[in-house]
């Protein structure tokens, strides 16, 4: 099998992403922080903002691909930090796809729903970027460098994930908690996405690592609410719902601007063979897991 590179392995959607790669790839996966162990994957610790760590992981794998997931994924620390965070966010990026360039292999990277101000949604990839945060600010940034330095890389913007993976969490397990524990939660009535599982992310990643170049969405079929998510999620789960309730933006202030519509057209992705299921479908496929 062929040697996949895949950064971010210790993340949410590293862990999903291993699940699927490893029936295809010899998968090599990086962590910081976070020890990694996954069944069938080697796993190798790096600092990706240094650059002397990232050229020595091909130097020495010499993977035939990388799927570059590794980054700080919270837009309020990045609003807080973004000196800090433009070095993983940005600067590690560009330094993977100059060098995905100079190996001449396949590179897929994770960019974000985030990129847009939310205000003309559903978005194409051929809509003009217009970031309200710095997260979405320096995914941005990392887009545009990395496409300058390989065309080839396949920039996928991720919606809102949910699901499983056994050393990280994804939005849904601390409301999970909260309703468990009867505490309140509230959910903005005003805040639309178009939320995939880990896994079907996973799918549309390997796919776009084999058939993309430059600008891929990887939304699902459906557009809903924070809170329209929500009640789903505890009609599927069969969690409590007295604590569930609804809310708007405004009455929550955080760090970072919330953009209120980041909705994705991925007819792109679609045609090319992407089939999320329904939002439906996939938290059925979660029960017993979270
Ligand atoms: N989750 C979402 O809903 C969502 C939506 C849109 C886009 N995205 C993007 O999708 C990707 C994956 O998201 P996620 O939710 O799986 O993120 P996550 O759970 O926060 O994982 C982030 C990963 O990046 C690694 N990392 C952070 N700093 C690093 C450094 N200096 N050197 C090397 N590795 C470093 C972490 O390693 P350690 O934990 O071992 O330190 C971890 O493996 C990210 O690019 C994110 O921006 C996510």
């Amino acid at each position: 099998m062929k040697k996949l590179l895949v950064t971010g392995a210790s993340g949410f959607l590293g862990w999903n992403l291993c699940q699927l790669a490893k029936q295809q790839w010899e998968v090599y996966g990086t962590y910081f922080s976070k020890a990694v162990e996954i069944p069938g994957i080697t796993p190798v610790k790096a600092d990706l903002r240094e650059y002397q760590e990232v050229k020595r992981l091909f130097s020495e794998i010499e993977p035939a691909a990388i799927i570059h997931m590794a980054a700080q994924s919270s837009p309020n620390f990045c609003q807080t930090y973004p000196d800090e965070s433009r070095l993983i966010n940005v600067k590690a990026s560009s330094n993977i796809a100059g060098l995905s360039a100079d190996y001449g292999i396949p590179c897929a990277f994770t960019s974000t729903d985030l990129v847009f101000d939310g205000r003309n949604a559903p978005y194409r990839e051929t809509d003009a970027v217009c970031p309200v945060s710095q997260y979405g600010e320096q995914k941005v940034m990392a887009e545009q460098e990395m496409l300058q330095r390989n065309p080839k890389v396949a920039v996928c913007r991720m919606p809102l994930m949910f699901g499983f993976a056994p050393n990280a969490t994804s939005f849904i397990q601390p409301f999970i908690t909260m309703l468990r524990d009867r505490q309140e939660l509230r959910l903005f009535t005003d805040e639309f996405r178009t939320p995939v599982s880990g896994t079907t992310a996973a799918k549309g990643l390997l796919l776009a690592l084999e058939k993309a170049e430059g600008s891929l969405h990887l939304g699902g079929k459906e557009r809903v609410s924070r809170y329209e998510f929500g009640r789903l999620m505890v009609e599927v789960l069969e969690l409590p719902q007295d604590g569930l309730k609804a809310c708007r933006q405004q009455d929550v202030p955080m760090a970072a601007p919330r953009p209120a519509d980041v909705s994705l057209d991925s007819s792109k992705a679609f045609a090319l063979g992407y089939t999320p299921l329904s939002m439906r479908e996939e938290l059925e496929a979660l029960r017993g897991n979270v």
